[in-house]
């Protein structure tokens, strides 16, 4: 019989993740640091900044930064300690599994799917962006666009896309990576992640140079009821309450907060985890205080290189190239780097967000919530190649056929609710098992995941309308398929 409070006792789980367990253990605390940084810098610092900046934060963006961090700090705790305690895969949803019941299991597992796989959609639209850019836009537009995108030429007519083509490529590419072998794409990742650091520590160091502090002053946009000229002599109107002050920057934490989301993926292979107890809160915490660290300098040399005005229009997009070559005369060399490293850390992000996935799935296959293709592992790479082939055809749809900005957004909010309910959990969990050993202890509970839940929910309520009108309908459809189909496949493999 379906039982939608069905617990998996932690004690089952713990002998699951320490048996013949078919994932290999290979994973090191430096690994995870890496595999956590890989998933993290992406789309978010470099377009996403200057978006935030732009329209809503001005300089002031840094705080944009210490907000969305602050908040991903709290759920961050909270994940280390069930990381510490549950070393198996699947994250956020195995630790609601013993927590909550099947059905919030079932409801996060469903939730992550737009963290991981729409998540790896949007980077991957980003990845096609810049590629065409490195191109000098060789690519032709309806190539790189979906149809719901058109541009109005310079002769007065219309071009509409027909399907985002370098974004299928590289998910293609990433996927068969996958398919190969975790250690193999740690390595490949590690490597991509050196590249990135570098040369975000490489702009950081230059650009100071370059900073204008007049660009810094004043450091909050200021309440002007006239709207303000941009360097293409249209107009963008700051009077709006999130447009200005602090509630821009409170809307910029919202937007920035997709330049951390990521941090958790580095839960979902805990069971490849050489030493889970002690590595996982270390990997976790690591990753996430090194980008944030990371970020704050960057803004802070990006909007003191160029005035935020000039992110609102022309500079959006590659925004650190066009900063640098438009401010930093001789760097042209910087600014093309930057873009190859933007390239190859984009394809990092994917992925770790499509290795994420695929390990969620596993988990969710091995209950009996998901058909049993998505736990079948390869008899020589030992890995989930089947859920990975499946879910390049499920990403690569969103990413051919779905704008950027809408999978952006969709990605956030399923984040931020997967946040929210871990935060829960972890105090759940404390009431009800107080003896259980822990290796890693969220401090202060229940005061950080209190204040984790509050900081979360404001970001989500924070979203556009329409963004959580379409998660709205995404967690109903999955209720729907988890009492028609999960629920009595789960209590049939439980042998009920
Ligand atoms: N944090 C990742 C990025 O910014 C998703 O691309």
């Amino acid at each position: 019989m379906a039982n939608i409070f069905y617990k998996k006792s932690l004690k089952d789980l713990l002998e699951v993740s320490s048996d013949g367990h078919q994932l290999k253990r290979t994973l090191t605390a430096a690994n995870l640091i890496a595999l956590g940084i890989g998933a993290i810098i992406g789309a978010g610092l470099f377009v996403r900044t200057a978006a935030a900046a732009g329209e809503h934060a001005g300089p002031a963006v840094t705080i944009s930064f210490i907000i969305a961090a602050v908040g991903c700090a709290f759920a961050g705790l909270c994940y280390a300690e069930f990381a510490s305690i549950i070393p198996a895969a699947g994250s956020a949803y195995t630790y609601a599994y013993t927590t909550m019941g099947e059905l919030v299991a079932w409801t996060i597992g469903w939730a992550l799917v737009l963290e991981y796989a729409l998540g790896a959609a949007t980077v991957s639209i980003a990845w096609s962006e810049y590629l065409n850019k490195l191109l000098g836009n060789a690519i032709p537009y309806e190539w790189t666009h979906s149809p719901f995108e058109s541009i109005l030429n310079a002769d007065g007519t219309m071009t509409t896309g027909i399907m985002n083509f370098p974004a299928l490529i590289i998910l293609l590419l990433i996927s068969l990576l996958l398919i190969k072998g975790t250690q193999e794409s740690a390595i490949v990742n590690a490597v991509i992640v050196f590249v990135k650091v570098a040369i975000i520590i490489l702009f950081i160091a230059l650009g100071w140079g370059f900073i204008n502090p007049a660009n810094h002053t004043p450091y909050l946009i200021p309440d002007n009821a006239t709207p303000a000229l941009l360097p293409d002599g249209s107009f963008y109107d700051y009077s709006k309450f999130w447009n200005h002050g602090m509630g821009g920057v409170i809307t910029g934490a919202g937007i920035v907060f997709f330049a951390f989301i990521g941090f958790d993926a580095v839960s979902t292979a805990a069971q490849e985890a050489k030493r889970p107890e002690r590595d996982m809160p270390i990997g976790i915490l690591g990753s996430l205080v090194v980008c944030t660290i990371l970020y704050i300098l960057f803004s802070h040399v990006l909007t003191g290189v160029a005035p935020y005005t000039d992110f609102v229009k022309e500079g959006k997009e590659a925004s650190v190239a066009f900063a640098i070559t438009k401010y930093m005369p001789g760097y042209d060399w910087l600014a093309f780097s930057i873009t190859i490293a933007i390239l190859a850390g984009f394809s990092s992000v994917i992925l770790v967000m499509l290795m994420g996935q695929s390990r969620v799935f596993y988990s969710m296959a091995k209950d009996g919530l998901l058909p049993k293709v998505f736990a079948d592992v390869h008899p020589k790479y030992r890995t989930p190649y089947k859920s990975n082939i499946i879910l390049f055809f499920f990403v690569g749809t969103f990413a051919a056929f779905v704008p950027g900005s809408v999978a952006g957004d969709l990605t956030s909010i399923g984040t931020l609710f997967a946040f929210v309910l871990v935060c829960i959990a972890v105090w759940i969990l404390r009431v009800k098992e107080p003896e259980l050993k822990r290796n890693f202890k969220t401090p202060l509970v229940p005061l950080v995941p209190i204040l984790g839940v509050i900081v979360c929910s404001a970001m989500i309520v924070g979203l556009p309308g329409t963004t959580l009108l379409s998660a709205a309908i995404w967690l109903v459809a999955g209720l729907g398929i988890y009492f028609l189909y999960s629920s009595k496949n789960a209590a049939k493999k439980r042998g009920e």
